[in-house]
């Protein structure tokens, strides 16, 4: 697995793609977290001795009345479709390759907030022992257009880790994609680094965005490396990984 791990994290230095070359399985294996439910369909988890998590409760919705539509069109596109005050890019709401975070900051030109959340994070991770990297940040609409077309013409079989210009939320600059510098692809959701995330990455407002099993809501495969900051108050209301921000904003 590690020597796998390896070649594979090569291979994407390489090509600089963002998911893995070849369709790694999802391992078996459910990892020692509390919040467990993304690796776990099951409702109801066997409780860990060490579980300090809320049982998996469905997750109250911020609201209950029915989100807007999205019905924006040309330089409407410009801006992102948000519901309460949380922007949604997604392959059914796309934004143009006018956008770009407002305040882009560091060496990944995530938004400013989004940011100083990620240093608050891997810096509560690293007093714990743990290593967060960033594997990528901020992708710009060309950068993303480029990347699909690679792995179109590289990795047909892949397509739903890949994301086409105007539906990824890295353009956005309010996602990232973690990691242990080390393993990279699925295998990375089975190391340290990727437990404490499915552990305490809502505590610093970032969810894990494309959960298992969810591809038919999110439009994207399980990617256990990619964290979406929507803040604190919110992200702390996701009771268990396997809830999709669609869901949470009524949006399925
Ligand atoms: N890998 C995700 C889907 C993205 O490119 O946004
Ligand atoms: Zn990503």
């Amino acid at each position: 697995m590690i020597w796998r791990s390896l070649a594979l994290a090569a291979a994407l230095v390489l090509t600089g793609c963002t998911a893995g070359p070849v369709a790694l399985p999802v391992p078996e294996r459910v990892p020692a977290t509390t919040r467990s439910a993304v690796h776990t369909p099951s409702a109801t988890p066997t409780p860990s001795p060490t579980a300090t998590t809320p049982s998996p409760k469905p997750t109250p919705k911020p609201t209950s009345t029915a989100p807007a539509k999205d019905t924006r069109k040309g330089a409407q596109l410009n801006t992102p479709y948000t519901v309460l005050g949380i922007p949604v890019v997604s392959k059914k709401h796309r934004i143009s390759a006018a956008y770009a975070p407002k305040n882009p900051t560091g060496a990944y030109h995530l938004e400013s907030t989004a940011a100083a959340a990620l240093a608050r994070m891997a810096a509560a991770a690293r007093s714990d022992g743990v290593r967060i990297r960033v594997h990528s940040g901020y992708r710009s609409w060309a950068a993303q257009f480029a990347s699909y077309q690679r792995a179109k013409r590289n990795y047909p079989q892949n397509l739903s880790f890949y994301a086409p210009a105007g539906a990824s939320e890295h353009q956005t600059g309010l996602a990232v994609d973690l990691w242990d510098g080390v393993t990279w692809s699925l295998p990375m959701a089975y190391t340290a680094t990727g437990r404490w995330l499915f552990k305490h990455a809502h505590e610093y407002g970032f969810v894990l965005r494309y959960p298992k099993g969810k591809t038919n809501i999110t439009g994207y495969h399980y990617e256990p490396w990619h964290y979406r900051y929507i803040g604190k108050a919110d992200a702390t209301k996701f009771t268990s990984n396997s809830l999709t921000l669609e869901e949470y904003l009524g949006l399925a």
